[in-house]
C-alpha cells in the first residue's frame, strides 16, 4: 500500500540518517485496547522518537475499539495520554471528545481509513473470532496487519499470509508465539529461505513454572495454588496445563515455519496436571527432568527427501528431558525454543512467553518491521 510522503526537510536526530529524510505518516487503527493493545499504544507513544530516527516513520493513532465501546475514529489521531488515562481510570473510550462512533470493530474498519491494524481482541487460543474477522477485513482492504490473537492465527495463518501477499500488505503476528520473545521473525527473517526441519521447546510459562516448582518438591495442587497467586495461571487454568494454548502455537509455527496448515486433531496433545510427584523423582533418578516438551517436525521416514510438503508430525506431552539437553534448564515462566535447519543446524531462542510488555512488544516490533519496508519504498 502506498503511504503518503510528506515533509521532505523533516530532520531527525537518529544515527547514521544524516540531516534530511522522508518522514512517513503511518495511521494506526487498534483494535482491543487491553494489556497488549494498551500497551502498545503506550509505546507508540513513548517511543515516537525512536520510531522517526530508526524508521522514518511518524505513526498516529487514527482508529481504536474494544467491544464495550465499539469503534472510534479520529482522522487527526488521538492524543494517546488521554486515551491511557480513560482506559486506566476504566472509563468508556467514548469520553474522548470529537471522535467519530461505530457500533462494532468490523463497522469502523470498513469505513475508515489506515495504513496499519493492530489486533488484539481475541482471547481464547481455540477460539478465531472475532479477530479472523478483524484481520481478514484489514487485509482485504490493502493494509498492514499485527496481531495478538493466537486463535484467529492458529486457524488460519496460512490462508491469511496468503491473503496478504494477494494484496500486496504485510501480516505479521510474532507476540502469538512466546510472546515479545523473537521467534517469528528468526523463522522468518533471521532464518530466511533456509529449510526449516524441525522445532522443539517448551512454550507455556504456567505449564513450566507448575514443573519446575514440582522438580523442587512441591506436588502437583501445591505448584498450581502458587501460579495462581502469582496471576500466571488462569482460574480456570485448562488452556495452560493441558496444552491446548501450546497447541495454537505450534499451529502457527506449522504456518510460519514450514508454510502448511496443520490441523488441530493432527497434534497429540497431553497436559501435565496428571504428573505425580513419583513421576518427578523418577526422572530425577534418571539424571533428568520433566518438562511439557512440543515437538513439530517431518516424519522420520520423510525427513531429507528435500520436499517440504510432507505432512507435520506434532505433539505436546510431558517428557523427560536428559540434565545434558539445554531445555532441562529452562526453568519457571521462561520458553524456549530450538529451529533446526539445514544451513544452521540449531538455533535456539529463550526468553519470557507472557506479560503485557511482552505481547506489545511483539506487536512493536511488528509495526517497526512494517514502518521500516514503508520507508525503503
Ligand atoms: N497479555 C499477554 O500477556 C499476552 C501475551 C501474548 C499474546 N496475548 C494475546 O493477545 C490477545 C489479547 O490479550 P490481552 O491480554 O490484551 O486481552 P485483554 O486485556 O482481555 O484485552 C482484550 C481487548 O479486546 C477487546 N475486545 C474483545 N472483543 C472485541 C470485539 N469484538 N471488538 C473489539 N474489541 C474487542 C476487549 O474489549 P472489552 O474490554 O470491552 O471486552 C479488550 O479491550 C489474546 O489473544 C492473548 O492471547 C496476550
Amino acid at each position: 500500500m502506498e503511504m503518503k510522503r510528506v515533509g521532505y526537510n523533516d530532520t531527525v536526530g537518529g544515527e547514521g540518517w544524516g540531516k534530511r529524510r522522508i518522514m512517513r505518516p503511518i495511521r494506526l487503527a487498534i483494535v482491543g485496547f487491553g494489556t497488549a493493545g494498551g500497551w502498545l499504544a503506550g509505546a507508540v507513544y513513548r517511543r515516537r522518537s525512536w520510531l522517526e530516527a530508526e524508521c522514518g516513520a511518524s505513526v498516529s493513532i487514527v482508529g481504536v475499539a474494544t467491544r464495550r465501546d465499539g469503534f472510534l475514529s479520529l482522522d487527526s489521531g488521538f492524543d494517546i495520554p488521554v486515551l491511557l488515562e480513560l482506559a486506566a481510570a476504566q472509563r468508556p473510550l467514548t469520553d474522548y471528545p470529537g471522535a467519530r462512533r461505530w457500533e462494532t470493530a468490523l463497522e469502523g474498519l470498513a469505513r475508515t481509513e489506515y495504513d496499519v491494524l493492530a489486533e488484539s481482541s481475541g482471547t481464547h487460543p481455540n477460539e478465531a473470532e472475532p479477530a479472523l474477522s478483524h484481520i481478514r477485513l484489514g487485509l482485504e482492504r490493502g493494509t498492514h496487519v499485527v496481531t495478538s490473537s493466537k486463535g484467529a492465527c492458529a486457524a488460519a495463518a496460512v490462508d491469511l499470509l496468503a491473503l496478504a501477499r494477494q494484496h500486496g500488505v504485510q501480516f505479521r503476528m510474532e507476540s502469538t508465539v512466546m510472546s515479545g520473545t523473537p521467534v517469528l521473525s528468526t523463522l522468518r527473517e533471521g532464518l530466511a529461505g533456509a529449510r526449516v526441519t524441525a522445532v522443539r521447546g517448551i512454550l507455556n510459562g504456567t505449564a513450566n513454572h507448575i514443573l519446575t516448582l514440582m522438580a523442587s518438591g512441591l506436588d502437583y495442587p501445591a505448584a498450581l495454588d502458587d501460579a495462581q497467586r502469582r496471576g500466571y495461571a488462569e482460574p480456570d487454568p485448562g488452556d495452560d496445563v493441558e496444552g491446548h494454548d501450546i497447541v495454537a502455537k505450534v499451529r502457527i509455527l506449522a504456518a510460519v515455519g514450514f508454510g502448511q496448515a496443520l490441523p488441530l486433531e493432527q497434534v497429540v496433545r497431553r497436559g501435565i496436571s496428571a504428573i505425580t510427584p513419583e513421576d518427578v523423582q523418577q526422572a530425577a533418578q534418571a539424571d533428568s527432568r520433566i518438562k511439557l516438551v512440543t515437538t513439530l517436525g517431518y516424519r522420520q521416514e520423510d525427513e531429507g527427501s528435500g520436499t517440504a510438503f510432507f505432512p507435520l508430525e506434532a505433539r505436546v506431552e510431558p517428557v523427560a528431558v536428559p540434565l545434558t539437553d539445554l531445555l532441562s534448564r529452562v526453568d519457571g515462566v521462561m520458553n524456549a525454543l530450538t529451529i533446526a535447519t539445514d544451513t544452521v543446524r540449531e538455533v535456539t531462542v529463550i526468553g519470557p512467553g507472557a506479560g503485557p510488555e511482552q505481547a506489545g512488544q511483539g506487536m512493536f516490533a511488528d509495526l517497526a518491521a512494517i514502518a521500516r519496508s514503508a520507508a525503503q519504498k
